[in-house]
């Protein structure tokens, strides 16, 4: 088994799903997408309206749903006590609440232990936010990808339009401002970047100049091992 543990972590709209999925498969390990863990309890949360300011009802619901994950040709699909909510986590809905939901510590306990028994079984990619510092401070590898917030808009403005939603720039590129803020200045395990993360800058980088550096990145790592 390859027990490579890759910690990929940075703001939202960095392109880490992408990155991370296309890696994890060139390296033979599972990809791990824990920003869908918390979309998957805000999104159960919605469904049967919890007031999403209770703290205990959240903490209380993680504890409770069955989130899984099931490898597709496309990549993965995402699953809440049987129901596949791969697309459904992604509405404007879900998008604009899940940091008041990834906020709630009790909540971020039980994603935390569910992702740490994950890579005790397998080598992982983990993408999210604070994998490098809580999830895996052991990763073997560790990346914060970032990019200008106005590409992040902009990347996410053309992967909507694409899937032919109408929306604003503006209105996108204030959401990705308001939720890198939420998430990096919340109490419990914010957005940070680990000290000895190696960044790597996605700005006017294309997808496969992003991978041929992240594979560099882990290969060297696999080596030392
Ligand atoms: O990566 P994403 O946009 O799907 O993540 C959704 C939200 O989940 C993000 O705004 C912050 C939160 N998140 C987190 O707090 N910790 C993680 N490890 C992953 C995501």
């Amino acid at each position: 088994m390859n027990t490579l543990r890759v910690a990929l972590d940075g703001p939202a709209g960095a392109g880490k799903s992408t990155v991370a999925k296309l890696a994890a498969k060139a390296l033979g390990v599972t990809y791990v997408d824990t920003g869908a863990m918390y979309r998957a309890i805000t999104w159960k949360a919605l469904q049967e309206k919890i007031d999403l300011a209770d703290q205990a009802a959240l903490t209380e619901l993680s504890t409770r749903v069955k989130i899984e994950f099931q490898l597709t040709k496309e990549g993965q699909n995402v699953s809440v006590d049987g129901a596949d909510i791969t697309e459904a986590i992604r509405s404007g809905e879900v998008t604009s609440n899940v940091s008041a939901v990834s906020a709630v510590s009790g909540v971020r306990e039980a994603m935390v232990k569910l992702q740490q028994e994950i890579a005790a079984q397998t080598g992982v990619v983990m993408d999210g936010r604070d994998i490098g510092t809580v999830v895996l401070p052991d990763a073997n590898v560790k990346i914060w990808l970032t990019a200008s917030v106005e590409e992040r808009a902009q990347r996410r403005y053309q992967e909507l339009v694409a899937k032919g939603q109408t929306l604003d720039y503006d209105q996108l590129k204030a959401e990705i401002e308001r939720r890198d803020l939420l998430d990096s200045g919340r109490e419990h395990s914010p957005m940070k970047k680990a000290d000895d993360a190696i960044v790597v800058d996605t700005t006017g980088q294309s997808i496969e100049m992003v991978i041929e550096q992240i594979l560099h990145i882990c290969r060297s790592a696999e080596a030392q091992n």
